[in-house]
């Protein structure tokens, strides 16, 4: 797999996804002869942080955000605004976002903001921050209305994706992370399922090279996607641009906010695969081994496979509220087959809640 070491974004301004253990020494060459560097981290990463601003020639500003999404936030994006301009950050200068897919987030926003945008790298710790939220340039905060209702695309310089991070990270975190490359296998790369499905549990050892072949693959899909519609503005019809990477995502948003959003992202995402297989089964879409493949690669993961059966009308809601409907037309991305999907756009109410029954039934 020493193809998917080194996986080439191609959008606006091409960079590339480092995905081998040791990648992180790669971090002095990226900032090249840079004057100042502003190094964004989460709290439990304050010594990794210390260890790789020694490492670098330039003047480096740490800058220790809060935890997870807690940094997604306004307060917080002007401090980091502060900070840079008490230091004086020019055009020139850098910022590397250093842990999970919020602080990549946020970082990305702060470089896209500063000076109308600065490079930036990012250095993702967790699964989930690997495979999706530090690749394709998607940055932003939440606000009290909603998750990255405020936002930018801002690609970053490169991505260093350096697999020994993950040795540290809670084993939850690593299942709900993984969920993230089984949709990239349902969507565009089968081969991530065999690679689940073959042997869980090693697939979920951090040091295996299962692990890092599906991480790899994950990476590699969402590095094809965004490649080819990095402004998601693609999709037209039935067609689907980067929009296919929110596959679960309608009904995983719902969950994800009826839980006040204390259930893991990929943990809700999975549940909302499993019911979009379902609506994709009953609209004829696709056949009952491809739905049930989605239950079974995902209860193999260990993360959650069904939701309460009563709270269907509260998702129906929420899900009308979601910042992806578009005027009051429900979207849902649905497989046709196997690595193949399109737009469904509003589908009736019907078959919307039936399938909610067969899937929490
Ligand atoms: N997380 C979905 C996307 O990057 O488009």
């Amino acid at each position: 797999m020493t193809d998917l070491e080194v996986i080439r974004v191609a959008a606006e301004r091409p960079y590339e996804v480092h995905t081998r253990a040791g990648a992180l020494e790669l971090l002095p060459d990226l900032v090249g002869d840079t004057e100042r560097v502003a190094l964004l981290y989460a709290p439990v990463l304050r010594e990794r942080a210390s260890a790789l601003a020694e490492g670098l020639r330039a003047r480096v500003t740490m800058i220790e955000l809060p935890d997870a999404e807690a940094a997604k936030t306004a307060e917080v994006l002007v401090a980091c605004w502060d900070r840079l301009a008490a230091e004086g950050f020019t055009r020139s200068d850098l910022l590397i976002a250093l842990g999970g897919g919020a602080t990549t987030d946020l970082g990305g926003f702060v470089a896209a903001s500063w000076l109308r945008g600065i490079r930036f790298v990012t250095v993702p710790t967790t699964v989930l921050g690997m495979v999706d939220a530090a690749v394709g340039g998607k940055t932003g905060i939440n606000i009290s209305a909603g998750k990255n209702l405020v936002g930018a695309f801002h690609e970053p310089i490169g991505v260093l994706c350096d697999l020994s991070l993950l040795r540290t990270l809670p084993e939850a975190d690593l299942r709900a992370g993984m969920v993230e490359a089984v949709k990239c296998g349902f969507i565009a790369d089968p081969v991530i399922l065999d690679l689940v499905e073959e042997d869980p549990v090693e697939a979920l050892r951090v040091d295996s090279d299962r692990l890092a072949e599906i991480v790899r693959r994950g990476i590699a899909v969402k590095a094809r996607v965004v490649s080819a519609d990095l402004r998601e503005a693609t999709s037209k019809g039935a067609t689907v641009g980067r929009e296919i990477l929110n596959y679960g995502h309608t009904l995983g948003h719902a969950v994800e906010k009826l839980e006040n959003y204390r259930m893991r992202h990929g943990e809700a995402v999975g549940i909302g695969m499993i019911y979009v297989a379902e609506l994709a089964r009953l609209l004829g879409r696709i056949d009952d081994d491809l739905a049930e493949r989605h239950r079974s690669v995902l209860a193999a993961l260990g993360v959650p496979t069904t939701y309460r059966p009563d709270a269907w009308p509260a998702l129906r809601e929420a899900m009308s509220l979601d910042k992806k409907t578009r005027g009051s037309t429900l979207r849902f991305v649905l497989l046709n087959g196997l690595g193949s999907a399109e737009i469904c756009a509003g589908p009736g109410e019907d078959v919307l809640a039936a399938a909610y029954a067969r899937f929490a039934g």
